[in-house]
């Protein structure tokens, strides 16, 4: 029942364009994602379908139905707020029954519906306690009760998680997903953290100034971003610039400086063409043995961080790549001044045209 759609859909503050004509459908159980850097207007875009603001143009569907000038209460949404809001001079039970109860519903309605919402998230034996007795992510989870009390079928999450520490947060973004698919909720969850929107999504949003850049599946948005922002929000990415000297039938050859060649599988462009590459730090191999895609250079800092070894390595024509591999102690490990060939499957290779302006179009802002 709640799909949404978002038609052309634009809200200015002042000179600022917070949401820059945005369409955009959620269907009906699918559990959304929007990332991108802070202010790109994520939480504009979920207060517009929310009915907290209202766009300067366009129209919001929920369920098929015209929203965009619906109140709050009769879009059927349940909404929890980019910083948690539970009331602090009140216990778990009041926070959860604190809207039913505004709105006039009976205790014994009301009563059934509050104690399934606990036992959904395990909260039962908490109910007494009040948020600065709960941890972070018990706080979290009681927000996200109170905002189902509503019994709403649209869940609307800023950055619900945002303020918890790691371990927590990879857990409940479990248990959230579980609970919007076992409930056949449609979600719509705004997040910082990239790791998290492609743990947890059907699909992940992009986007940048006001405006979605790109949105699929957390998988192809990973190994084929169409867009070179998305390439570099999206995990991490090197970046290397060239020019297209060759074309077979299986690809094109790009030439990144000082006679370093890469075999690519793009198709689309013409020899001569200034393009950029981009491959991810833990496509590239060392020591590998094919005879293809060899980049040598000099290792010239390494990072260890928990199971990941990171390397910055110098190449011949002077650009630096990230290199990240699996540690593995049976294996000799690359150090300061080791020189050292990376290979690049083609097939890992992603070829952009160059924009008008690359840094512009990287710009994590
Ligand atoms: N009430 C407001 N008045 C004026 N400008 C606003 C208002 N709300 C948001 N903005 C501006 O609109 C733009 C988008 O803001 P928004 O809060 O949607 O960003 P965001 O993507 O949620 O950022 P963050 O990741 O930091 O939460 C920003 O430039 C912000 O300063
Ligand atoms: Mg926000």
């Amino acid at each position: 029942m709640p799909e949404v759609r978002l038609v052309n859909v634009t809200k200015r503050y002042g000179k600022i364009v917070a949401n820059d004509n945005i369409s955009l459908t959620i269907k009906d159980g699918e559990y959304v994602s929007v990332i991108g850097p802070s202010g790109c207007g994520k939480t504009t875009m979920i207060k517009n379908i929310a009915g907290i603001i209202k766009p300067d143009n366009g129209e919001i569907y929920i369920g098929g139905k015209l929203a965009t000038d619906l109140p709050i209460e009769e879009r059927g949404i349940g909404y929890v707020f980019q910083n948690i809001a539970l009331f602090p001079h009140m216990t778990v039970w009041d926070n959860i029954t604190y809207g039913p109860k505004v709105k006039g519903l009976p205790q014994e309605e009301m009563r059934p519906l509050a104690l399934e919402m606990l036992e959904m998230i395990k909260l039962g034996a908490r109910s007494d306690a009040y948020p600065d007795e709960l941890s972070g992510g018990t706080q979290q989870k009681t927000a996200v009760a109170r905002a189902l009390m509503s019994r709403a079928k649209l869940l609307l999450l800023d950055e619900p998680l945002g303020a918890l520490d790691v371990k927590v947060r990879s857990e409940l973004r479990y248990e959230l997903r579980k609970l919007v698919k076992d409930l056949k909720l449609t979600a719509l969850h705004v997040t910082h953290d990239q790791e998290e929107a492609m743990s947890i999504s059907d699909r992940v949003i992009v986007m940048k100034r006001g405006s979605i850049v790109e949105a699929g599946a957390p998988i192809d948005l990973y190994s084929r971003p169409k867009n070179i922002f998305t390439a570099n929000f999206v995990s991490e990415a090197n970046f290397l610039t060239g020019i297209i000297t060759q074309i077979t039938d299986e690809g094109s050859l790009v030439d990144v400086g000082d006679n370093l060649q890469l075999m690519t599988k793009s198709t689309d462009k013409k020899i001569g063409d200034r393009v950029v590459i981009a491959f991810r730090p833990e496509f590239a191999s060392i020591g590998d043995k094919k005879m293809i895609n060899k980049l040598s250079g000099t290792v010239v800092e390494v990072l260890y961080s928990g199971s990941i070894i990171r390397l910055k390595v110098r190449l011949a024509n002077d650009d630096l790549v990230d290199v990240k591999r699996t540690l593995r102690f049976e294996t000799l490990m690359p150090t300061i001044s080791d020189k050292v060939t990376m290979t690049i499957s083609p097939n890992n290779i992603l070829v952009y045209s160059y924009p008008e302006n690359l840094n512009k179009e990287l710009a994590l802002e």
